[in-house]
């Protein structure tokens, strides 16, 4: 059974928060930002929103945008966010329970910045498996209440929004291959412990339930793997880089597009992001930017879009589908 994206849906939440919101807190400044990362301003939930809050409105807007798409009859939800609201229960039964989805499958999957593609990946082999038909993938996140407001390197980086895409068969297959993976050497170089001191590669892991990035690490390494995914994934389809309309990475930080687009020869007018009015929203910054070039006209019907994400782990997981 071949799959397609039929509908996406994003929210974010209302309080913006500018660069000015920083110099106030930490040594920093707006050019600092906007030319080291491309951010001007991010999203913060309420002190009284959660993720699931953030993914239930995206469901709803999903279905406000898209005439005669019912939610009542979705049979499997996937929930990629590493800031649940708490560990257990699970986000996708709380959205489950939010939106009356009465005979909807419920898991939370954890690959950081990658998960929102992982998601698709799941639910491609679930219609695959011909199990189910109407699966929503959500990318959510909370990273403000995760943040640590001391760390001038990472904290200007984060904010908080949610992305749903709906997974349902399909006459022709329009979720093409994907490639998946990690490499967990790397945990020590981004990482949210909540319990466990490990150590990682010779590198101590705080317990503190905040963000932790070596922010050069990341980089260095974010740019060399996803150009060689971006390949690899091509050849996988049988494609070139020509046969893509637009490529939408995990928006990390500008200068990462930038150097990738260098890196595998392609114009930036093709590479989506989200980072500019959003910042880094991990499991939530592919649907986010995708809902950007929608808004702004620029995704047509018959377009491929390479979609490729990459965060904690380290891990990595892209798709190419058709829309
Ligand atoms: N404001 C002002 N100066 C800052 C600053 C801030 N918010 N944060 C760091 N600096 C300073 C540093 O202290 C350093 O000063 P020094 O040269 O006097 O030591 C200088 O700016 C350069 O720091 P550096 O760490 O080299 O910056 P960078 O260009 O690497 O940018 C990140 C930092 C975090 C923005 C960047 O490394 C990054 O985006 N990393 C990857 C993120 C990613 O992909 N994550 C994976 C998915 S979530």
């Amino acid at each position: 059974m071949n799959s397609k994206i039929t509908a996406i849906g994003v929210y974010a939440p209302e309080k913006r928060i500018t660069n000015a919101y920083f110099e106030s807190i930490i040594d920093t400044n707006d050019e600092w930002i906007v030319t080291r990362t491309g951010i001007r301003e991010r999203r913060f939930a309420a002190d009284d929103q959660f993720t699931s809050d953030l993914c239930i409105q995206a469901a709803k807007n999903l279905a406000a945008d898209n005439k005669g798409v019912t939610l009542d009859d979705v049979d499997f939800i996937i929930v990629s966010t590493t800031t649940a609201d708490q560990v257990m229960p699970n986000t996708a039964s709380q959205i489950q329970n939010g939106l009356g989805m009465q005979n909807a499958g419920c898991i939370d999957i954890m690959a950081a910045c990658a998960g929102f593609v992982y998601g698709l990946v799941l639910a491609k082999g679930l219609v695959a498996a011909g199990t189910h038909k109407k699966i929503l993938v959500f990318g959510a996140e909370t990273l403000s209440k995760f943040t640590d407001y001391t760390d001038r390197t990472s904290c200007i980086l984060f904010g908080d929004g949610a992305g749903v895409a709906l997974v349902e068969p399909s006459d022709r297959s329009k979720l093409f291959n994907a490639v998946t993976g990690a490499d967990g050497s790397h945990g020590k170089d981004l990482y949210l412990s909540q319990s466990s001191n490990r150590v990682i590669n010779g590198e101590y892991i705080e317990a503190n339930g905040k963000i932790h990035q070596n922010g050069k690490v990341v980089f260095k390494w974010a740019i060399q793997t996803v150009s060689a995914r971006i390949r690899e994934l091509l050849a996988k389809n049988n494609m070139q880089l020509s046969d893509l309309d637009w490529i939408i990475l995990h928006s990390a930080n500008m200068r990462i597009i930038e150097g990738v687009a260098t890196e595998i020869g392609c114009p930036i007018e093709k590479m989506l992001s989200s980072i500019e009015y959003y910042g880094n929203t991990s499991s939530a910054s592919i649907p986010l930017a995708w809902n950007i070039a929608r808004t702004e006209g620029k995704i047509k019907p018959g377009n491929k879009i390479l979609m490729l994400g990459f965060g904690g782990g380290l891990t990595f997981a892209g798709v190419i589908v058709e829309v």
